[in-house]
């Protein structure tokens, strides 16, 4: 009744933002997204009887606020009537600052749920589980480029190609930590409601996923770089045009965008993308990894860097 995952983030190229059914968490459009390799989140969930409640700890602490969502992820995946839970999850990067914790959360948790109970459940039911809690963590269930698409009933999810079929790097330069004012959650909802910007966002959606498969299946980088950085700035223009405006960014931020233009003037094959937080991820080929980390480094105000290649699906540990 005991059983450990490991999973990773993930990084969207092409953004999840706003759902089309907020109860059932299913997201208004598709996405794409990188896995990452070196972030990671390793979860032990122990099913006990003798439990009167489910317990949750991250990286030693009790996580009572988190508690909610780890209790209904476990109640759909595994039945109300399940016994209740220990689970002990170990982070070895920042919690909920925008750099999908709770995509690596989520994913390890199903993934080491279903083993515990002895489901026998495929990758893209746990997928679909996961995905209910967290938009984004459905992906972590998978390697490499993933693409996630929605119908007005469920997600499809897939990897469009593997890690090692085009091996690049991320780099994420940290400019703020702490917990984000709103989260990503609440913030896409405010904009559904109020952007002026939404309507148009979800209706290109699919134009600039389309344009991403194409880039990723061609491995064609200035293809990917171009789409990725538009789409990303058209979702912060939507959270920009919320009311009240929801601003995830800080100077240190703006700072790392301009990092990145300026290796992109030098040649240097990197573009950034950033979600709902204030890092910034640079994503680049193998060999601009050093250049990029140390540009990164190097811009004023930057705390850290975290550097990572692609990385495959959430997965079962062996005690
Ligand atoms: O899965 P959530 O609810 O944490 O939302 C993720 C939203 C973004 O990270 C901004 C975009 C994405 O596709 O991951």
């Amino acid at each position: 009744m005991r059983a450990t995952a490991v999973a990773q983030p993930n990084i969207a190229l092409i953004k999840y933002w706003g759902k089309q059914n907020i109860a059932e968490n299913l997201p208004a459009t598709g996405s794409l997204s990188v896995t990452l390799a070196s972030l990671t989140t390793r979860m032990t969930v122990d099913l006990n009887d003798a439990l009167q409640s489910d317990q949750l700890r991250v990286n030693g602490e009790p996580a009572a606020d988190m508690l909610p969502r780890v209790s209904a992820c476990l109640d759909y995946l595994l039945g109300a009537d399940r016994a209740k839970a220990s689970i002990d999850s170990e982070c070895n990067f920042p919690i909920a600052a925008g750099l999908a914790s709770s995509a690596s959360s989520f994913a390890a948790l199903v993934v080491a749920a279903s083993h515990a109970a002895g489901l026998e459940a495929d990758t893209l039911s746990l997928a679909r589980a996961a995905g209910r809690a967290s938009g984004s963590a459905a992906r972590s269930l998978y390697g490499g480029f993933v693409e996630l698409q929605t119908s007005a009933q469920e997600i499809h999810v897939e990897t469009i190609l593997a890690a090692e079929e085009w091996p690049m790097q991320v780099v994420v330069a940290i400019t703020a930590t702490g917990a984000k004012a709103i989260s990503s959650g609440d913030a896409m909802n405010l904009s559904a409601e109020t952007s002026p910007f939404y309507a148009s966002w979800v209706e290109h959606q699919d134009h600039d996923l389309r344009e991403a498969r194409r880039a990723v299946e061609a491995r064609d980088f200035a293809a990917l770089a171009e789409v990725s950085e538009h789409n990303c700035l058209k979702m912060h223009s939507v959270m920009w045009g919320s009311r009240p405006p929801v601003v995830y960014w800080n100077n240190v931020t703006l700072a790392c965008m301009e990092t990145v233009r300026a290796l992109q003037a030098d040649g240097v094959p990197v573009f950034f993308t950033i979600d709902a937080g204030p890092q910034v991820k640079a994503v680049c080929l193998p060999e601009a990894a050093g250049q990029v980390l140390k540009a990164l480094q190097q811009t004023d105000g930057v705390i850290d860097t975290l550097q990572s290649s692609l990385g495959n699906a959430a997965r079962l540990l062996e005690d």
